[in-house]
């Protein structure tokens, strides 16, 4: 790939998904967009990068952002959020929310949906204590074939194996030939749909907890701090957020703050109460 053309994607990703390629991953393009241009019948990646750039349509451009999204997840990915929601966050929520006995939780770039299934079967054990309670979780991301994957819930032994004991298998998944399918208790609690991080958040409404996990680390700041400061603003009073275990809201001016009792985890900084008016 040439310089002009490495330079168009740079601009188009980090418009379109902010995703911030530096000049090193010209391999990486290449080797990622070649088959998007082989499945439409392009000759060359060159003809197919010509043809985006005279007509930029709107399905090509969602090919290319598919294709150079990193979708690596897995069950309970390192264990301690999960803990954390389980032992502290839920609790918590069960206490605060009692006036609606709903949770609504966000997984924010949710891949192919081990992060959102992974929340679900949480709530799913949990809520056996608290009858008549709800635990809605709502699972977005950019790619539509992440998502499609998702959706299926349907997953091989290879991904099963990671991150879920026997009994929790059998607990939360069918056999289904050679391959294993969530329970359809567990897909309810699951909405899925498409939405993109760098967009307008107020349509998603507000959250009791958000898992936003490894995919600020592929933005440049400005992204990643525009990013959080809309997530916590669709955050409820109290609310968590839960960024991967190589992110942070440091260094990023944001509205939040490390728990105190839980590491990794984000909660807003309070209110500054407004002084009293002094009263001659
Ligand atoms: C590495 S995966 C993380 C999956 C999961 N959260 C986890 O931690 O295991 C990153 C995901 O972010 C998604 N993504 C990238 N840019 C996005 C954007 N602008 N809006 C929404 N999702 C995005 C990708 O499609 C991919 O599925």
């Amino acid at each position: 790939m040439n310089g002009e053309d490495f330079l168009y994607y740079q601009k188009l990703l980090i418009e379109h998904s902010g995703l911030s390629l530096s000049q090193d991953k010209t391999y990486l393009l290449t080797t990622r967009l070649d088959p998007v241009a082989k499945s439409l019948g392009f000759a060359t990646l060159h003809a197919f990068t010509d043809e985006l750039r005279r007509k930029p349509d709107a399905r090509m451009v969602s090919l290319v952002v598919q294709a150079m999204a990193t979708k690596e997840t897995s069950f309970f990915r390192d264990n301690l959020p999960f803990t954390h929601l389980r032992n502290i966050i839920l609790p918590a929520l069960i206490r605060r929310n009692a006036a609606t006995k709903s949770i609504r939780i966000w997984s924010a770039a949710c891949s192919t949906g081990q992060e959102p299934y992974s929340i679900a079967m949480v709530a799913r054990e949990f809520l056996k204590d608290y009858p008549g309670w709800t635990v809605q979780v709502m699972a977005t991301d950019i790619a539509d074939d992440a998502l499609a994957h998702a959706q299926e819930g349907v997953y091989s032994h290879f991904d099963i194996q990671r991150g879920l004991t026997m009994k929790i298998i059998l607990d939360h998944f069918t056999m289904e030939n050679t391959k294993w399918r969530v329970q359809s208790e567990l897909k309810q609690m699951v909405r899925f749909g498409k939405f993109n991080l760098l967009k307008p958040m107020e349509t998603m409404g507000r959250f009791d907890v958000i898992f936003c996990r490894n995919v600020l680390i592929y933005f440049d700041t400005p992204t990643k701090k525009s990013v959080l400061d809309r997530l916590t603003e669709r955050l409820n009073p109290e609310g968590y957020i839960l960024l991967g275990a190589c992110e942070s809201s440091i260094g990023l001016g944001s509205k939040l703050k490390l728990s105190t009792d839980m590491p990794g985890v984000h909660v807003p900084v309070a209110a500054v109460a407004a002084p009293k008016e002094i009263r001659k």
